[in-house]
């Protein structure tokens, strides 16, 4: 995707072995690249979510393994490493799934061949999510045509989606994003509701950037806006991202997403969710109870940050004093809200079976 007009992408190595990632915190006030240099940067980065976003956490853990690696390959090191980085973040499992893939890979290498090997899986891993990106993005843009064929082809087709499933989630493209780019190529008109996505505004800050970097017509909505434009037929489809989904189709994503499907429901308004493969945690059935919900800092409640008038950014206290804050970070949308998975394999029911359909090599591993 594009920065001023430039191809990006979220994440790349250097030719010494530093990794580059765009500080998110600091957007939109601020476009800032910060090098990672070791184990402790990769794990803080995805901590403390200057990369955040399923896929992008996977490829920053890929990477963090390829940086441990590269100060010290021994078989303490790559079990210290995947412990490190698997208790930054919870909840996405393409943190796990990009850390069992490199500890499979690494731990039957010599100790000498283990960084080298560890950097070339890490960009494949990021050139793989590109390319399952772009499949999703010509995937969902059938349930985009569709909506335009319904609507006539007149006017244009209103997205609702929620946090940010975009470029910057993953290493290029995006999820949910990624069939409104593909549309946007097409030249459907349309237009983006973008939830700001409280508490940390991912959808307000992140989402309204890269939107408006790629010059897509988007408005920012708070949060509870959702369900009335959804009653007033102003939203033709939602399309959000995930951070795990279980064999069954149940869908954890960005906390407020089970609402909107619960308005999309009532409303008959499609609701998609777009995922790469790494995202099924083919493991579990129930999201609600075997997905971990990742619990945050209440003072991302109790505070917001933003931009002064004299151009300083700043934090200031939106609650009293004392008032506790609690801050779940993730829902569980039940399957049964989904109308469908954009997967890049294809759109398929939110179900055991739907999946199966598209993935019938886990037919074994989805039995358990
Ligand atoms: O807490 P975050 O910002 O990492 O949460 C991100 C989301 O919930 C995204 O919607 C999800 O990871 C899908 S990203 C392609």
């Amino acid at each position: 995707m594009n920065v001023a007009g430039k191809p990006m992408r979220t994440i790349w190595a250097e030719a010494d072995g530093g990794v580059d990632i765009i500080d998110q915190t600091l957007l939109p006030h601020e476009f800032v690249t910060v090098t990672l240099a070791t184990l402790a940067d990769a794990a803080h980065a995805i901590k403390s979510m200057q990369v955040r976003g399923a896929p992008l956490i996977g490829a920053a853990a890929a990477y963090g393994m390829a940086l441990a690696m590269r100060d010290d390959a021994s078989d303490a090191m790559l079990a210290r490493a995947a412990d490190t980085l698997l208790a930054t973040r919870p909840t996405a499992v393409n943190l796990r799934w990009a850390i069992e893939e490199m500890r499979r890979l690494l731990s039957p290498l010599p100790p000498a061949q283990r960084a080298a090997r560890a950097y070339a899986r890490a960009a494949e891993i990021c050139d793989e999510d590109v390319a399952i990106n772009r499949a999703i993005g010509e995937a969902g843009f059938g349930a985009i045509e569709t909506a335009w064929r319904k609507k006539g082809r007149r006017g244009r087709i209103d997205v609702l989606t929620h946090c940010n499933a975009g470029w910057l989630a993953t290493v290029d493209w995006g999820t949910a994003l990624a069939p409104i780019y593909r549309a946007q190529e097409t030249g459907i008109p349309l237009h983006v509701w973008v939830d700001e996505t409280r508490p940390r505004n991912q959808g307000a800050s992140l989402t309204a950037w890269e939107l408006r970097e790629q010059g897509v017509p988007h408005t920012v909505i708070a949060d509870n806006a959702g369900g009335h434009l959804m009653q007033h037929g102003k939203v033709d489809l939602c399309i959000v991202g995930t951070d795990r989904t279980t064999a069954s189709g149940d869908v954890a994503n960005k906390i407020g997403t089970y609402l909107k499907a619960l308005a999309a429901y009532d409303n008959k308004v499609p609701f998609y969710v777009a995922l790469p493969s790494p995202t099924i945690d083919w493991t579990i059935s129930d999201g609600m109870r075997e997905i971990p919900i990742e619990e945050r800092d209440p003072r991302e409640v109790t505070e917001i940050a933003g931009r002064l008038p004299d151009g300083s950014v700043a934090r200031v206290r939106l609650t009293p004093e004392d008032s506790p804050a609690a801050n779940p970070a993730f829902d569980v949308t039940p399957a049964r809200l989904v109308t469908g998975l954009i997967t890049e394999r294809g759109i398929c029911a939110a179900s055991r079976e739907g999946l199966l359909s598209l993935f019938p090599e886990r037919r074994e591993a989805a039995r358990a």
